[in-house]
């Protein structure tokens, strides 16, 4: 690795579906209510796809996050999606993407890692932008989570919504620049546990062998709630720990804690265990739901666009989730 690269996010942007559907709209399809909704997961509406798809919601994300950077789509050589809801097997959601933004130099791909997704992504554009391979990326998360609902299910039909974040990513040269050469992306840490997938799974895809009798799987999301909240608050505040202790900062240090929106009890565990104030975890899933691998590059987005980031504010990020998957960055703005 060159050490004397800088990677700094310069431009975000974000993509919902039109559609907004309230708690009190979902209590029509399933036996609920806001009531138990709100109460337990924070959540009060969601963004559901009509005529959006995983690809334009991700196109429409990066075209804004170019815009607020500043560049065009011909600069960009690296587009990274992390979804596990992408419209076809193949083409990759990324080269879809590609075509649509003119993104003709970009070498595109996608990354699974469910709601650590976007995370994943920047981990792995940052190793490239750093190995000096390429200089400019584009990195998503994306997704379309209504299409693998049981919305029968009431203990995760509620749970989710649509829709699709972005980040330009780019490399400076140190001391070049002296504005954009300092800060950036200082320390990343990740995991995963295979063990425990089957807490939070989407099956279905099965064997297809003319031959055999080949057994039903429904294509839904299933999980175990109360595993996956121990997970959580168990794995998100280590993984901080260890990737502040990478960077060499505190939790006193961090101006935000820019978290995948599962849960607001999980931000709560979170930051009582980090003994970090609740006003530094900024949320957004009241109004979007748990959009898995886009949470965090949308609230990301929002804030940016709030002007709540100023330059030299230090933030973690952090993804988590099915794998099970986990990955927090440090950043200076
Ligand atoms: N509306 C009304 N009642 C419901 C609903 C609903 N939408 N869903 C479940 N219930 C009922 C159950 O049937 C059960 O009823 P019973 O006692 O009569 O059997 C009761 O509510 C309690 O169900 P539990 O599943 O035990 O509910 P719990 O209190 O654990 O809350 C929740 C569920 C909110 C999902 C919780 O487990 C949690 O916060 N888990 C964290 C996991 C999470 O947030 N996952 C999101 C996706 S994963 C990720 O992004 C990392």
């Amino acid at each position: 690795m060159k050490n004397s690269v800088i990677t700094r996010i310069t431009g975000t942007g974000s993509c919902l579906p039109e559609q907004i559907v309230t708690n009190e709209d979902l209590s029509k399809v399933v036996d609920t209510s806001d009531e138990w909704i709100s109460s337990r997961t924070g959540i009060r509406e969601r963004h559901l796809a009509k005529d959006e798809t995983t690809a334009s919601m991700a196109a429409e994300a990066g075209m804004r996050a170019m815009q607020d950077a500043g560049i065009g789509a011909e600069e960009v050589d690296l587009l990274i999606v992390g979804t596990i809801t992408g419209d076809y097997v193949t083409p990759s959601t990324s080269c879809e993407v590609q075509e649509i933004l003119g993104a003709v130099n970009a070498v595109a791909f996608d990354i699974n890692a469910a709601c650590a997704g976007f995370m994943f992504a920047l981990h792995t554009a940052h190793a490239y932008l750093q190995s000096g391979i390429y200089k400019t990326a584009l990195v998503l998360g994306a997704e379309t989570l209504s299409k693998i609902m049981d919305w029968k299910d009431r203990s995760t039909c509620v749970l989710f919504g649509d829709g699709a974040g972005a980040a330009v990513v780019r490399a400076f040269e140190k001391g070049k620049a002296e504005d954009k050469a300092a800060g950036g992306i200082l320390a990343f840490e990740q995991g995963s546990d295979g063990r425990k997938g089957k807490v939070l799974s989407c099956l279905g895809r099965r064997n297809n062998n003319p031959l055999i009798e080949n057994p039903f799987i429904p294509s839904y999301v299933s999980m175990n709630g109360q595993e996956v909240y121990k997970f959580a608050v168990n794995t998100v505040p280590a993984s901080i720990q260890k990737v502040l202790e990478l960077a060499g900062l505190e939790t006193g240090d961090i101006k935000y804690f820019v978290l995948h929106q599962a849960n607001i009890r999980i931000l709560q565990a979170v930051a009582k265990r980090l003994k970090a104030d609740m006003e530094k975890f900024p949320v957004s899933l009241d109004h979007c739901g748990n959009i898995s691998a886009a949470s965090v590059p949308i609230l990301l987005d929002e804030m940016n666009r709030k002007g709540m980031l100023e330059k030299g504010d230090k933030i973690v990020m952090s993804g988590f989730g099915g794998g099970l998957t986990w990955a927090s960055a440090v950043l200076e703005w």
